[in-house]
């Protein structure tokens, strides 16, 4: 009872009565340590890092924020960055203590099946993002801007962005690219209290332009217009820049140049951070139909794909030869009093047929458990 206390200490009397004798038999059951978190966890909401205007007690793990973010940077130590869409993979990608959980318009390809990013709309991006915030309850949640949600003007994109979070339950936005439209969109975002990652080098939007998801920066003078965007989203605000698809020594200029962390996809090893697309990462894709896809400078670290794929035509097969359920997965039983009771009652009304089916799987189970 005392543990009880101590946690619902911040809420009313009231409220902390009604939920005792709610749950007083239920506690009883569960470890004591358990049950704190499980209690904290029901009362938790949203969890500033650093409360001035006193706010709900510290969610348990501790969340990354900006600042845990600052101070990885400051201390040289790498920021992992991982794509997640749904609760699930929210789930697995938070459960790693990964820094940063992306949730990315690559949604529009991995999820949705599209050949690019540009379909995706914000209202999907939306319900990605809340699926994700639920699994979430450590990473720092960045949602993207998807394409069309932000270049018509600053205000557009400051009404996406307020949305991302108010919505989504994101921490922060990222949008795409350097050019000075984009600049503006970071920093009236900025301005609007929405923190910012921004993103360039190949910045997939703008496929139509870059004629093709091709490697950036393999000239100098497309190299000096990476790092000229880069500090240009830096002097808007931006808290971090991915940098996607550009060569090491490129990404090591640009993280060089920057007093922000830069985030590679791509780029090397000199970069402040990584970040991975989730399905790429597993081998989600790896049935071979998929395979091509899967960019070169990923690593996969699972394959997933196959998995799945194995476990799927397993089941399918078990299903076709009716080796599945089997009594082993039948796990609800009826008394044999029951049974006679229905077969007599079903017999009574004509249907012999029944009865005789009712029976003869009654005396299957038995048989076979
Ligand atoms: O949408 C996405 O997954 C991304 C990453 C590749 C950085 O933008």
């Amino acid at each position: 009872m005392s543990v009880l206390r101590h946690v619902m200490l911040p809420w009313s009397e009231k409220v902390a009565s009604v939920m005792l004798r709610q749950v007083g038999s239920f506690q009883t059951s569960i470890p004591h340590a358990r049950w704190q978190v499980m209690t904290k966890q029901a009362f938790a909401s949203s969890q500033p890092e650093n409360v001035v205007y006193a706010g709900p007690s510290q969610a348990s793990p501790k969340r990354v924020t900006l600042r845990t973010l600052r101070t990885k940077y400051a201390n040289q130590e790498p920021i992992s960055m991982v794509t997640a869409y749904d609760y699930p993979s929210a789930v697995h990608v938070d459960e790693a203590n990964v820094d940063i959980l992306l949730v990315g318009d690559s949604a529009a390809m991995v999820v949705h099946g599209h050949d690019t990013t540009l379909p995706i709309t914000l209202d999907e991006m939306l319900v990605h993002c809340r699926a994700a915030a639920r699994g979430a309850r450590r990473a720092f949640l960045v949602g993207d801007l998807p394409f069309g949600s932000y270049e018509v003007s600053t205000a557009q994109a400051v009404q996406s962005a307020t949305r991302m979070l108010k919505e989504g339950n994101m921490d922060a936005v990222k949008l795409e690219g350097g050019s000075s439209g984009r600049v503006s969109a970071a920093r009236a975002i900025v301005e609007a209290g929405v923190a910012v990652m921004g993103h360039v080098g190949l910045t997939p939007q703008s496929v139509s332009v870059l004629g093709g998801f091709r490697p950036q920066a393999q000239v100098a003078d497309e190299a000096l217009e990476v790092m000229q965007r880069a500090l240009a989203l830096q002097g808007a605000g931006c808290f971090s820049i991915v940098l996607e698809c550009v060569p090491a020594p490129i990404a090591a200029a640009v993280t060089k140049a920057l007093s922000i962390p830069t985030i590679g996809i791509g780029a090397g090893p000199a970069t402040s951070g990584q970040v991975l697309v989730y399905h790429d990462l597993l081998g989600m894709m790896s049935h071979p139909h998929h395979a091509k896809v899967t960019p070169k400078f990923c690593k996969q670290y699972a394959s997933a794909g196959k998995v799945i794929q194995s476990a799927i035509q397993q089941y399918r097969d078990e299903v076709a030869s009716r080796t599945f359920p089997g009594t082993a997965f039948s796990p609800y039983k009826i008394p044999d009093a029951e049974i006679e009771s229905l077969a007599r009652e079903l017999r009574a009304r004509g249907l012999e047929d029944i009865a005789k089916a009712v029976e003869e799987e009654a005396h299957r189970q038995k048989t076979h458990a």
